[in-house]
């Protein structure tokens, strides 16, 4: 394989979601048939990374983008993790093969255009070949739960709500908020853009004040009601306006980070999926992230009331699946119809990405 065939795949490859738009991954052309990806993950400093399982969740997403790009130039990819390398920094070796006569998948013409949609969607139910695409999508190991009806999403509205009161008070996680938006931008490289966060420009414009210190913060959720536009604007009104909210379970508890990886890839299927339907969607990882910690015994915060609103959310989450406490849980999100956003986070330039030669 040409290096410029290898560059055409990776530049299609690195469309694949990451939490926060990290991009935790760095390419090396190896040999004309070998590309060895080089992970890597936030978790000393981002809560929402979880041991490094976001990241390693954004690792599958990125292999499965990588294999379905290959299949669109008959070759066959295959992955495996390098024995040895450390679990924050592990390396994945792909080998390309040449399989003449291999059909293209089909969800190589919507890797560009996937797209994060924070926003509320339309409520128009999914129909019923939508469901089965959805349910079919992630493949082997998982299942996929709807929760559609308005009770439901009001539910699940609630649930969310909750959550962000935990996020939004939450000092840990101030520093990732802060860090992750881009201000004043449509369209972000290494963050996610201020106009692609779901707020009106008002808000917006206080949020960016507001966030400037932990200070102004905390000042602001404990006199002035400061969680209420944002938890109106992100997380109450986007739960109740989508067609679906879809619960992605693992049949096996999820161990190991390869593991998580096989969760990335079953998720960037799903994602894949509903856009090849006409749908958009939204990841909300955080209560399936809070309610990890909780099973994990780990606290979140130093601040004890965290801790405890972590307990009843999981409570909460588990009552709404119908699932035992130590059930796991892969991805949660919303699907929905909607018109395209209008802002969103774009991605580091191929040779930015590239080390060795
Ligand atoms: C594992 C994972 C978790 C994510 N969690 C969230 C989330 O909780 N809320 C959210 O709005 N987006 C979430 N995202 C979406 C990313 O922020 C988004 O994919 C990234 O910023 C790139 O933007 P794009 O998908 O529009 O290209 C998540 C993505 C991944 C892969």
């Amino acid at each position: 394989m040409s290096r410029d065939l290898l560059l055409a795949i990776l530049d299609l490859a690195r469309w694949a979601p990451s939490g926060d738009n990290t991009q935790p991954w760095r390419f090396e052309i190896v040999a004309p048939d070998r590309i060895a990806i080089h992970g890597f993950d936030t978790r000393t400093h981002v809560i929402y990374d979880f041991d490094g399982h976001a990241s390693q969740m954004a690792h599958g997403a990125l292999l499965e983008t990588l294999r379905i790009a290959a299949s669109t130039h008959a070759l066959e990819a295959s992955w495996s993790l390098r024995p040895g390398t450390p679990d924050s920094a592990p390396i994945y070796d792909v080998l390309l093969r040449a399989a003449p006569g291999l059909t293209p998948d089909p969800l190589a013409a919507v890797i560009r255009q996937r797209v994060v949609q924070r926003r509320p969607m339309r409520t128009t139910p999914l129909t019923a070949a939508q469901r089965r695409s959805l349910a079919d999508a992630p493949g082997p190991g998982f299942t996929v739960q709807l929760f559609e009806s308005t009770p439901q999403r009001l539910q699940v509205a609630r649930l969310l709500w909750q959550n962000a009161g935990l996020r939004l008070t939450c000092p840990e996680a101030y520093p990732v908020h802060r860090d992750i938006i881009e201000w004043n931008a449509r369209f972000s490289k290494d963050r996610i853009p201020d106009q692609a966060v779901g707020v009106d420009p008002m808000t917006a414009k206080l949020m960016h004040w507001v966030m400037q210190s932990w200070e102004r913060v905390d000042f602001f959720n404990r006199y002035l009601l400061g969680t209420v536009a944002p938890r109106i604007q992100l997380d109450f009104l986007p739960a109740l306006a989508c067609a679906a909210h879809l619960l992605m379970r693992p049949g096996q508890a999820l161990a190991s980070p390869a593991d998580y990886v096989r969760a990335g890839i079953a998720l960037q299927r799903v994602w894949l999926t509903a856009a090849t339907n006409g749908l958009y969607l939204q990841p909300e990882m955080t209560p399936v992230i809070f309610r990890w910690y909780v099973q994990a015994g780990r606290p979140i915060s130093a601040l004890p009331a965290i801790n405890r609103g972590a307990r009843s959310l999981a409570a909460r989450f588990d009552a709404l699946a119908g699932a035992e406490a130590d059930a796991p849980f892969a991805f949660f999100c919303r699907v929905g119809n909607s018109s395209e956003p209008a802002a969103r986070s774009i991605r580091k330039e191929v040779g930015e990405l590239l080390i060795g030669s």
